[in-house]
C-alpha cells in the first residue's frame, strides 16, 4: 500500500512518523504492556507560555509540550514581541515583555487552538491596538461569542463572522473595567480569558462558575505573583475574583505530563483484562482527573505512586490494569473533569458489559470537531452500538470491534487518537485517514503506543 506523504515538516514533527501518512494503518494488539511517559500537559504549557511573557523577566519552562498547537501560542507571542528560545533538551525560555505588548503587525494565526485564540483574545483585550485573530478550518467554525460577550462588557470591541462570533475575529482593546460574570457553561478557556482581561481591567474582576473547570490559570496566575480571591460557593460552585493592575513576575514552570494524552493509554490498557500500563509523572489535578474515577467505576484497577507536588499541581505515576468491565453513566459536574476523554471513555465503553450513558456533555459538539457525531459515526463503521444524543451518547457493550477504514477530522486530534485504541481492539487491521491530525497534542503517540502494544 502506498501512502500519500505531506510536507512541509514543521520543527516538532522530528523524531515521529505521523507527517508520513495520511493514512495509518494500525493492527490490533495481543497486549498491552509497559511503563511511558507523555508530553508535557497543553493547558499548562499554553498559560506557562503566555504568563511568561505577560511577566518581567525571564520564565524557564521544562517539559513544555512541543506540538502544533502550543507552538501556535508561542509564534503568537513572539509576534507580539516576547523573545523565546527553545533548548535542544526541549526546555523554553520567555523573556518577559513586562506587559508591554507591541500592536501585531500581521493577523495572530492560531492554527487548531481554541486556547491560544480565547486566552489571548482575553489577554490583548487590555491592551490598546487592534489585532485579528484566525485559526485552521477547524478553528474557524468554533464559537468566539462565548469569550466576546464577556470582554466587550469590560469594554474591549469585537467582531467576528455570524452571530456565533466565528474566527477570523477583529479586537480593538483598551480601557477595561471590571466585571461580575457568571459562566454560562462550564469553560476554563473563558474563565482565564475574563481573568487575564482582569488582570489590566480597572477595578475588581469576578467569574462565577457553577460547576468547576480545570483551574491552571488560577494556580499559575498566584505562581506568578498574582493575588486572586478565590470562594468555594454553597453550590459546590466556585467565584474567583482579581483585582486590575497587578504585573506578573516570572515564575519557573516545571510542566507535567498530560493526564489527557496519558488517557488514550489508560483507556487501551483496559480494553482486556490483565493488560496494564504506568505513565509515569502524570498530573492528576482534582479538577482533571476524572478519567481515573470512571476507569475505576468501569473496573479497571487504577493505582496511583510516587505521589507529589511539582510547580503547584499534583503529579503521580498512574498503573491502569485492565478487567471485566460494566458500563456507566457520565454526567453532571463530572463532565468539564474528563471533557476531553470522552471519545475515548466512548470507544472503551463499546468492551464494557451493559449500557454507557454520556450526558451533560453538550460542549463535545464544539470542540475541534461535533466529538458526538464523529466518534459515534467512526466507531460505528468498526460495529459499535452507539446511539447518539443531543447532549451525550448511549453505548451499548460488550461488542467484538471489526478493523475498519475510519477517518478523523482533519482538525481533531483527540478523534483520531481515539480510533487508534479502538483499533488495538479490533479483528483485524484498522486504516486511519487523517492521522496527522495528532501533531496538535501528541506528536510521537504512534511511537509511544508501538512501545507498550504487542501486535497479533
Ligand atoms: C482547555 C479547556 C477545555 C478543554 C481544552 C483545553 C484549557 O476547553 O476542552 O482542550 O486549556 O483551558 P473549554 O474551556 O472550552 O471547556
Amino acid at each position: 500500500m502506498r501512502y500519500a506523504q505531506k510536507s512541509p515538516l514543521p520543527p516538532f514533527t522530528r523524531g515521529n512518523y505521523l507527517h508520513h501518512f495520511m493514512k495509518l494503518p494500525i493492527s490490533p494488539a495481543s497486549n498491552i504492556k509497559g511503563t511511558l511517559t507523555v508530553p508535557g500537559d497543553k493547558s499548562i504549557s499554553h498559560r506557562a507560555a503566555i504568563f511568561g511573557a505577560l511577566a518581567s523577566g525571564e520564565t524557564k519552562i521544562t517539559n513544555f509540550l512541543h506540538a502544533a498547537d502550543t507552538d501556535s501560542t508561542l509564534k503568537v507571542l513572539r509576534q507580539l514581541g516576547a523573545t523565546i528560545t527553545e533548548q535542544a533538551d526541549g526546555t523554553v525560555s520567555v523573556q518577559g515583555c513586562a506587559g508591554q505588548f507591541n500592536a501585531p503587525q500581521e493577523a495572530l494565526f492560531c492554527g487548531n487552538s481554541g486556547t491560544s485564540m480565547r486566552l489571548m483574545l482575553g489577554v490583548l483585550a487590555g491592551y490598546e491596538f487592534k489585532s485579528t485573530f484566525s485559526g485552521d478550518e477547524s478553528l474557524s467554525r468554533r464559537p468566539m461569542d462565548r469569550v466576546s460577550v464577556p470582554l466587550t462588557e469590560m469594554g474591549a470591541q469585537i467582531s467576528g463572522q455570524g452571530e456565533r462570533c466565528l474566527p477570523p475575529v477583529t479586537l480593538q482593546g483598551g480601557n477595561l473595567r471590571g466585571v461580575c460574570y457568571a459562566l454560562p457553561v462550564a469553560s476554563a478557556q473563558v474563565k482565564s480569558a475574563i481573568l487575564l482581561a482582569g488582570l489590566r481591567a480597572e477595578g475588581q474582576t469576578a467569574v462565577i462558575e457553577k460547576t468547576p473547570s480545570r483551574d491552571h490559570t488560577e494556580q499559575m496566575l498566584q505562581g506568578f505573583g498574582a493575588t486572586l480571591d478565590i470562594k468555594v460557593l454553597f453550590d459546590g460552585g466556585r467565584e474567583i475574583i482579581i483585582n486590575g493592575g497587578q504585573q506578573l513576575r516570572a515564575a519557573d514552570v516545571n510542566v507535567p505530563g498530560d493526564i489527557s494524552s496519558a488517557a488514550f493509554f489508560f483507556a487501551a490498557a483496559a480494553l482486556r483484562p490483565g493488560w496494564q500500563v504506568t505513565v509515569q509523572n502524570v498530573g492528576i489535578n482534582p479538577t482533571r482527573s476524572g478519567i481515573l474515577e470512571v476507569l475505576e467505576e468501569m473496573g479497571a484497577k487504577v493505582l496511583l505512586d510516587n505521589q507529589r507536588q511539582s510547580g503547584g499541581e499534583q503529579v503521580a505515576d498512574v498503573t491502569v490494569i485492565g478487567a471485566p468491565l460494566r458500563g456507566v453513566e457520565i454526567g453532571g459536574s463530572l463532565i468539564p473533569r474528563l471533557i476531553d476523554e470522552l471519545p475515548v471513555l466512548a470507544a472503551l465503553a463499546t468492551q464494557a458489559e451493559g449500557e454507557t450513558v454520556i450526558r451533560d456533555a453538550h460542549e463535545l459538539r464544539v470542540k475541534e470537531s461535533d466529538r458526538i457525531e464523529i466518534i459515534s459515526r467512526e466507531l460505528r463503521k468498526m460495529g459499535a452500538d452507539i446511539e447518539e444524543r443531543e447532549d451525550g451518547m448511549i453505548v451499548r457493550g460488550p461488542l467484538q470491534l471489526k478493523g475498519a477504514e475510519v477517518t478523523s477530522p482533519p482538525g481533531d486530534h483527540r478523534i483520531a487518537m481515539t480510533l487508534a485504541v479502538a483499533a488495538l481492539a479490533a479483528d483485524g487491521d484498522t486504516i486511519l485517514q487523517n492521522a496527522e491530525a495528532i501533531q496538535s497534542s501528541f506528536p510521537n503517540f504512534m511511537e509511544v503506543l508501538d512501545s507498550v502494544a504487542k501486535r497479533k
